[in-house]
């Protein structure tokens, strides 16, 4: 399973990519105005940065309108501020009609807010490179994100959809593993998230033992 950090803050990008690790960046309308980024050149700049940052791994550009004719102007111009640049378009009619053009036209897309396996199946055949299911989200309201992501896994294993799927809206380390077992083929994480993986209190008190003993051979 591929990791990506789902965040448009730089120096977070940086220290998941410093820990090695680091397949790809996500980012949302969300993410990006909450890193306070003002105008269309200082967004474009910012996936600039992202994207040199990664180095080979694949960043999610998110379109921020929602019909057809202005989904691929704005699509197409984020695709070509990087070759990594995947646009990332919702799951609505003009989102799947637009899914399909790219497609046609050789740009990589990442269908976002899917909910259902159906919303995943519609996606993957208009061409997405990755399909976003967003657990958290599907946990919060009661329902089970991780039962999606089997669903969704089972559906393209047996009908040989190359479609990624892409695990969001991830809440805890917990998700990652789950989502893995599940069949996810990409986790974009928190960056906490990825950092608790490395946690675990025997791994605390083991440490501290063996450091205190090293003390005794220095
Ligand atoms: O980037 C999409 C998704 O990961 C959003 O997550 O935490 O806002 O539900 P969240």
């Amino acid at each position: 399973m591929k990791f990506f950090i789902d965040t448009a803050n730089l120096n977070q990008i940086k220290e998941a990519h410093d820990l090695g690790i680091l397949d790809g960046v996500t980012t949302n309308p969300t993410l990006m105005a909450k890193e306070g980024i003002k105008g269309q050149e200082a967004v474009n700049n910012h996936y600039k940065t992202i994207c040199e940052i990664v180095g080979n791994g694949d960043v999610s550009a998110e379109v921020t309108v929602v019909d057809f004719k202005t989904i691929i102007e704005q699509g197409k111009k984020l695709a070509a501020l990087h070759k990594n640049i995947v646009v990332k378009v919702p799951m609505i009619p003009d989102g799947v009609k637009a899914i399909k053009y790219f497609t046609d036209n050789g740009i990589r897309t990442n269908c976002t807010l899917i909910f259902s396996a159906g919303q995943a199946m519609l996606a993957a055949k208009a061409g997405a490179a990755y399909v976003s299911p967003f657990i958290g989200r599907i946990d919060d309201s009661g329902w089970d994100g991780i039962e999606l992501i089997q669903q969704i896994a089972h559906i393209f294993s047996i009908q040989e959809i190359n479609s990624q799927i892409l695990a969001a809206s991830i809440r805890n380390s917990l998700h990652i593993i789950k989502c893995a077992e599940a069949g996810a083929n990409v986790c974009t994480c928190p960056l906490d998230a990825i950092l608790g993986l490395t946690k675990h209190p025997l791994t605390d008190i083991g440490l501290a033992k063996f450091t205190e003993d090293a003390k005794k051979f220095q």
